[in-house]
C-alpha cells in the first residue's frame, strides 16, 4: 500500500511500545513497596539525580490522556505490567486490593477504548519486598507459588479482555541485578544464588504458563509467552578459545531463558558447567516435568545491543566466589558505533541473527520484537523554536533496525511485531529519568507531554504498515 513504501510489513503487523506498571505509576495509593520502592526511600542518592518512583510519567493519573495520545500516533499495541504491590492485598492468599483492581480495569478498558490491544506482563522487576524480606525473594520457591497465584488472580479477573499476556520481562536481568553486578536491589554477589534464582524464574514461567493454558482466556484463544533479552554474543575471533568463551555467555546469558521457555529443557553444555563446578540449582524430577510441558506460545525479544566476548584474560577474582565471568572478559569492538549516554553499542544486523536463530535453532515460534530503543541524555537540547522535539536519531535508530528485521521476515522468519521502548518518557531504575526514550516526551516539573518527531514518524509507519 502507498508510494515510496521501501520495508512492507505483514499484514496485522504490531506497531507498538512497552513500558511497565512501576516506570509509569507512580505509587500513589499503592498498599505494598517494592524493591525498587524500598531501596529508592533508603538511598535516594543512588538514583540518577535523585529521582525515584514515586511519581515517574504520572499514569496513575492520566492514563486516560496517556492512551488517547498512544491512539493518535498509532499505536495499535501497548505492553505494561501489573504491579503485583498495587494490585494485591495479601500476598500469602492473593487477596486483591480493591483500588488497585478498579485501577487496572480502568487501564484495560482504556485500551480496548482506544482500540489498542493490551499486551499485559505480570513482572517487570518489582518483586514486593516484604517476599525479599520473609523469603529471600526470588531465591525461594515459596516464592514462586505465590507468583503463581498472583497470576492465576490476573488471569480470572481480566483474562476476559486481556488475549495476550507475558510471565517475566527480562528475567535474567533480575539474575544479574540482583545477584551478580549489584544494580538492583538487594544487590548481592552470589554466584550459587544467582544461579537457583535463574532456575526458580524459569520454574515461574513454566508455571504461570500451566495455570494459563486451563484457563477460559486460553481455551478462547489467548495465548502467554515471556519477554527475553537476546543480546547476541558475537566472539572476538574464530580462535576456539574465543569460540568457547562466546558460546558460554551464550549459554549463560541467552539459552538459560530461550531452551526451557521454547523447547522445555535446559542447555546441556551449561548443565555440565555448573555441574561441575558445583553450584548447579537445586531442581526436583516434578519440577522439570513442570518445564518440560509448559512451554509458551509466543517469544517476545527485548534487543538494544550485541555482546562481544573473548577468552578469558583477566585474572578472575576468586574472592567473589563463583561468577559466570569465570569463563569470558567483555570486548569492546576497534572502532565500533556507540550510543554514548547509554555506553550501549549500536548494531542493527543483530535483529536478523536473533531472528534466525529463532528460525534454525527454536522452531521458528512465532515472536515479536518487544523492545527496541534508543537513550538520549539532554533531549531538552533537541527542542526546536516551535516546541517541536527533533529527535530524528531515534528515527533513523529504528529504520535501521527494522529494515532489518523486514529482511529477516523476508527470509521466513515468523515475527509479528515491532514495540518500542517506550510509548512515553518513563522513569529507569536507577538511571531515572536520564536517557529519554520516548516518542512522546514528558515534562517532569510540569508533566506536559509533548509527541516527539519520532511519534508523528511511527503513526506513520503504523498507517501504511511500513515505511
Ligand atoms: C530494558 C528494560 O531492558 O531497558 C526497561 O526492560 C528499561 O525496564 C530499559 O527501562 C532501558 O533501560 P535504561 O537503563 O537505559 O533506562
Amino acid at each position: 500500500m502507498g508510494v515510496n513504501i521501501k520495508y512492507n510489513f505483514p499484514a496485522n503487523f504490531w506497531w507498538g511500545a512497552a513500558t511497565s506498571g512501576p516506570q509509569t505509576e507512580g505509587r500513589f495509593y499503592k498498599r505494598h513497596d517494592n524493591v525498587f520502592d524500598y531501596w529508592f526511600d533508603k538511598e535516594p542518592q543512588a538514583f540518577f539525580n535523585q529521582v525515584g518512583p514515586n511519581v515517574t510519567s504520572n499514569f496513575f493519573n492520566s492514563y486516560k490522556e496517556d492512551i488517547q495520545m498512544m491512539k493518535s500516533i498509532g499505536l495499535n499495541s501497548v505492553r505494561t505490567s501489573i504491579q503485583w504491590t498495587r494490585l494485591i492485598k495479601d500476598f500469602e492468599t492473593a487477596q486483591v486490593d480493591e483500588d488497585g483492581l478498579e485501577f487496572y480495569n480502568n487501564v484495560i478498558n482504556e485500551f480496548l477504548k482506544a482500540g489498542i490491544i493490551p499486551v499485559i506482563n505480570l513482572h517487570h522487576f518489582d518483586l514486593p519486598v516484604e517476599l525479599y524480606d520473609k523469603y529471600g525473594g526470588w531465591e525461594s520457591k515459596k516464592v514462586v507459588d505465590l507468583f503463581v497465584l498472583f497470576a492465576k488472580k490476573c488471569f480470572a479477573l481480566f483474562g476476559d479482555r486481556v488475549k495476550h499476556w507475558i510471565t517475566f520481562n527480562e528475567p535474567m536481568v533480575i539474575v544479574e541485578g540482583e545477584y551478580l553486578y549489584q544494580f538492583h536491589y538487594p544487590k548481592i554477589v552470589d554466584g550459587k544464588k544467582a544461579v537457583q534464582v535463574l532456575y526458580n524464574l524459569n520454574l515461574a514461567s513454566a508455571k504461570v504458563v500451566g495455570a494459563f493454558h486451563k484457563t477460559k482466556c486460553a481455551e478462547n484463544g489467548g495465548k502467554i509467552g515471556v519477554v527475553l533479552n537476546l543480546t547476541p554474543s558475537y566472539p572476538r575471533s574464530q580462535a576456539e578459545n574465543d569460540v568457547k568463551a562466546a558460546n558460554f555467555v551464550e549459554d549463560f546469558f541467552n539459552r538459560s531463558f530461550l531452551d526451557p521457555a521454547i523447547k522445555g529443557e535446559f542447555s546441556h553444555t551449561l548443565v555440565d558447567v555448573l555441574k561441575r563446578d558445583g553450584v548447579l540449582w537445586e531442581a526436583t524430577p516434578e519440577e522439570l516435568t513442570i518445564i518440560r510441558n509448559n512451554t509458551v506460545d509466543f517469544l517476545g525479544v527485548n534487543y538494544y545491543q550485541p555482546r562481544r566476548a573473548k577468552a578469558k584474560e583477566a585474572p578472575f577474582d576468586e574472592s567473589k566466589g563463583w561468577m559466570p565471568d569465570k569463563y569470558f572478559d567483555d570486548y569492546k569492538l576497534p572502532g565500533c558505533r556507540m550510543n554514548p549516554y547509554r555506553g550501549w553499542e549500536i548494531y542493527p544486523q543483530a535483529i536478523y541473527d536473533i531472528a534466525m536463530n529463532i528460525k534454525n535453532n527454536y522452531g521458528n515460534i512465532s515472536w515479536y520484537l518487544s523492545e527496541n530503543g534508543m537513550g538520549v541524555e539532554g533531549e531538552e537540547k533537541y527542542v526546536q523554536k516551535d516546541g517541536s522535539i527533533d529527535d530524528q536519531y531515534r528515527i533513523d535508530f529504528y529504520e535501521e533496525h527494522l529494515s532489518w528485521l523486514h529482511k529477516a521476515i523476508s527470509e521466513k522468519a515468523n515475527c509479528f511485531g515491532f514495540h518500542a521502548w517506550t510509548p512515553i518518557d518513563c522513569w529507569s531504575w536507577s538511571n531515572a529519568y536520564k536517557n529519554r526514550y520516548g516518542y512522546i516526551a514528558v515534562d517532569l516539573a510540569t508533566q506536559i507531554k509533548t509527541i516527539k518527531k519520532s511519534g508523528y514518524w511511527i503513526k506513520k509507519v503504523s498507517q501504511q504498515n511500513g515505511f
